[in-house]
């Protein structure tokens, strides 16, 4: 039999999603159910005076409306229970939710909706982090002496006297803004209750079991008493990670024991669930003339918006990388996580190591430019090595193969990239073309002692030999493809065809927990466990006569720890995947349009289990990259999003992706991995936006230190240098022929003829 591992098997889930036949969450409303409709606060910071319902409740067609008093236990949260189902008497961001309305169809509750007769006393809201850090300063959960939701403090070496005995010392500050999941389908849903009066909800997520866990709470139910189950699932990136509507489902039919429904539109969608933080960086970063980086300084601020969400964690993950993935002996890194009045930020690809990267990236690049040095031999001269020691004064887990990923990607550049660019300079002259390259790293798993382990029950079935096999795994398949690279790797182990295995996973009743599908985890988390209790129930299959034999794992990585705050010391991460990415750009000096041309992506993923599914990852991954690096933006002002529909918030399109991107895959084996697999899943967002930065910087000369990189800031930074000097010179010379173009004049003032 050939091998399963590494082949690109087709996805069996492919045709139906093309076809329309596939099943996600909306389509599995029916009619008779009953409709919800959430009554949305819309302010950002307010005191809840009074709620009548009287009105809603007479209009006909509405069956009930539930406020705070109907909720068992009125607080949720994945790391903090700190968000209140409804909201009882204050409201903290304008998509905080103080009633639901349910009805005999959608549009009586939308209609009741509006009657609901809510009084509120406004509040003084903090929309910024930076003022709310401020000792006088509002307080967003009033029952907190303060809106600091954490800090973070990092300490290697003695980072103020390295600093202070550096050859050069460049500092900067940064600023990253808000990302929209804009996942294909907003959030929905159906629940009921099955014969036995158990909760059944059927929707989509990114962890079955933490999902029962909240509901189960919020109900106050045994774990026993609440079903999740997964439909097709149209993309999560992060942004399935918390509860966004679930709960409400399950309050509503667990009040009312009737099945009810829930579909969002984009709008609630995106003005309800979680975004990725926007972070501003300030540091400093100090190196030797010959190019060694000595010390690094970051503040790292991040916005957390009104509940705690996973915002710990990510600024956790930000604080680790806010050295890049370079070994620096002195640091001093603090991170803090900060509640506003703005909508939460938890979790979205990458969590934490875009942000960072950005600045770190850029940091090195301008470091190698001071000092005259190529800014990929500065990266071959700081990269993390085996044995090199992380921030929190600890080895890095072994395999550590940044510099390998380097160095290929510097050899696909000069392969694919070395002529071309020599034909390049036959356009106008306000065009102009670079190149960016940036490295990154990304922890795969869960970090900082968060518990981690995922489990998988596989059962063979056979007589003389194993003739097919059942794989139960509570692993979320959010698009990415997790179901079929588990079923490879059940049938490899088993020596089945792939059609031989049935995967069962999307059912919390009857499935084992194997954590969610996040943090690049699943391939390595979720496949280690099937690859060892594939192999524990082969074996008890041959030692017994029975047809039917099962084993299940629990499979446990290497341990990591929690930040010890006296000797700032800890084991962040079990595993890392490494990346480095080069981009060609051309800007438009009068206009400030960016265009990226062409993308070489190299990533180490360990073992690629289906090359198509990684390559799909990569581009998929790519496309969204470049809408965080110059496009996506995201407006919020006074906690209010400005931004709420797809038409104002934009996205990348086909026509904005470049067709030349070329996906490198490296397979440098994890240790711990099955069959050496990583992870890739979020890597390519990692050092996309510092690459297209420093392409930008080639082509115009002038750094970009603020995502998005628009239009309108790539105008101003070239503005603020002076403006294009080349089209000026051209305009004086050539004024007869410039007639109707829109020049830049040295004052950065937009000139015309
Ligand atoms: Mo993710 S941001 O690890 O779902």
């Amino acid at each position: 039999m050939t091998p399963l591992i590494g082949a690109s098997l087709p996805r069996p889930d492919a045709l139906g999603k093309v076809t329309g036949a596939t099943c996600y969450p909306a389509d599995l409303v029916r009619p008779g159910m009953l409709h919800l409709q959430v009554v949305f606060a819309h302010r950002p910071h307010a005191r809840i005076l009074s709620l009548n319902t009287s009105a809603a409740l007479q209009h006909p067609g509405v069956v009930a409306v539930l406020t705070a008093a109907d909720v068992p236990f009125n607080a949720f949260g994945l790391i903090d229970a700190d968000q209140p189902v409804l909201c009882e008497d204050v409201v903290r961001f304008t998509g905080d939710k103080v009633a639901l309305v349910i009805a005999e169809t959608k549009q009586k509750a939308l209609e009741g909706a509006r009657l609901v007769d809510v009084t509120y006393e406004d509040l003084p809201a903090v929309t910024d982090p930076y003022v709310a850090l401020k000792p006088d300063a509002p307080l967003v959960h009033a029952s907190l002496s303060t809106n600091q939701l954490l800090h973070f403090p990092l300490r290697k070496g003695d980072a103020a006297r390295a600093m202070a005995d550096a050859d050069i010392v460049l500092e900067e500050t940064f600023t990253t803004s808000w990302q929209e999941h804009a996942f294909l389908q907003p959030e929905a849903g159906i629940a009921y209750l099955d014969e036995q009066q158990r909760v059944v909800i059927e929707t989509a997520g990114q962890w079955l079991h933490e999902d029962r866990r909240q509901i189960a709470q919020i109900l106050q139910l045994p774990e026993d008493q609440v079903i999740i189950r997964y439909a097709a699932i149209g993309g999560a990136f992060g942004g399935r990670e918390d509860l966004s509507m679930q709960h409400l489902l399950a309050l509503a039919c667990w009040k009312l024991r009737r099945q009810v429904a829930l579909v969002w539109t984009r709008e609630e969608s995106i003005i309800a669930h979680h975004k990725r933080h926007p972070f501003r960086i300030h540091c400093r970063w100090g190196a030797r003339s010959d190019g060694t980086i000595t010390a690094v300084e970051a503040e790292l601020v991040a916005d957390g918006g009104a509940y705690a969400s996973t915002s710990a964690e990510v600024v956790k993950a930000a604080t680790l990388f806010a050295s890049g993935c370079y070994e620096v002996p002195n640091i001093t890194a603090d991170g803090y996580a900060v509640y506003t009045n703005n909508v939460p930020c938890g979790a979205f690809r990458g969590f934490g190591s875009p942000q960072a990267q950005f600045a770190s990236e850029i940091m090195v690049t301008r470091l190698a430019h001071a000092l005259g040095i190529d800014p990929v031999e500065m990266r071959r001269r700081n990269l993390y090595r085996e044995g090199s020691i992380e921030p929190t004064q600890h080895p890095l887990p072994a395999g550590v193969s940044a510099l390998a990923v380097l160095e290929r990607c510097v050899e696909e550049v000069r392969t694919r990239w070395g002529d071309e660019r020599a034909k390049q300079q036959d356009q106008a002259a306000y065009v102009r073309r670079g190149v960016g390259i940036a490295c990154g790293i990304k922890n795969i798993g869960y970090s900082f002692g968060f518990p981690e382990q995922a489990t998988a029950t596989v059962r063979v079935f056979g007589n003389a030999e194993v003739e097919r096999a059942e794989v139960l795994i509570g692993a979320a398949d959010v698009g990415q493809g997790a179901h079929l690279i588990l079923r490879q790797i059940a049938a490899e182990v088993l020596g089945l065809p792939l059609e031989q295995v049935r995967m069962i996973c999307d059912d919390s009743y009857v499935v084992p927990n194997a954590g969610s599908a996040s943090a690049s985890r699943m391939t390595l988390m979720g496949g280690r466990a099937v690859r060892d209790s594939a192999m524990a129930a082969r074996k008890k299959w041959s030692m017994t006569d029975d047809f039917q034999t099962q084993a299940t794992i629990q499979y446990r990585p290497p341990t990591t720890t929690s930040l010890d705050r006296t000797t700032h010391t800890a084991v962040p991460n079990y595993c890392y995947a490494y990346t480095a990415q080069a981009v060609e750009v051309e800007v438009n000096t009068l206009t400030g349009q960016v265009r990226v041309l062409s993308i070489i992506s190299v990533h180490d993923v360990g073992k690629a289990m289906n090359i198509q599914q990684v390559e799909g990852q990569i581009e998929g991954c790519l496309a969204q990259a470049l809408g965080y690096a110059l496009i996506e933006d995201f407006r919020v002002r006074d906690g209010h999003v400005l931004t709420p529909h797809l038409s104002t918030y934009l996205l990348p399109t086909i026509l904005d992706m470049p067709t030349d991107v070329v996906p490198v895959v490296l397979e440098l084996a994890d240790p711990n991995g099955p069959f050496g697999a990583r992870g890739v899943a979020e890597l390519p967002l990692v050092a996309f936006a510092p690459a297209v930065a420093s392409a930008i910087h080639e082509a115009t000369g002038v750094w970009l230190y603020q995502l998005p990189m628009t239009p309108e800031r790539v105008l101003a930074a070239i503005e603020s240098a002076g403006g294009d000097q080349r089209i000026l010179t051209q305009f004086v010379t050539n004024k007869g022929t410039c007639n109707g173009i829109v020049l830049l004049n040295q004052f950065g003032h937009i000139d015309s003829e």
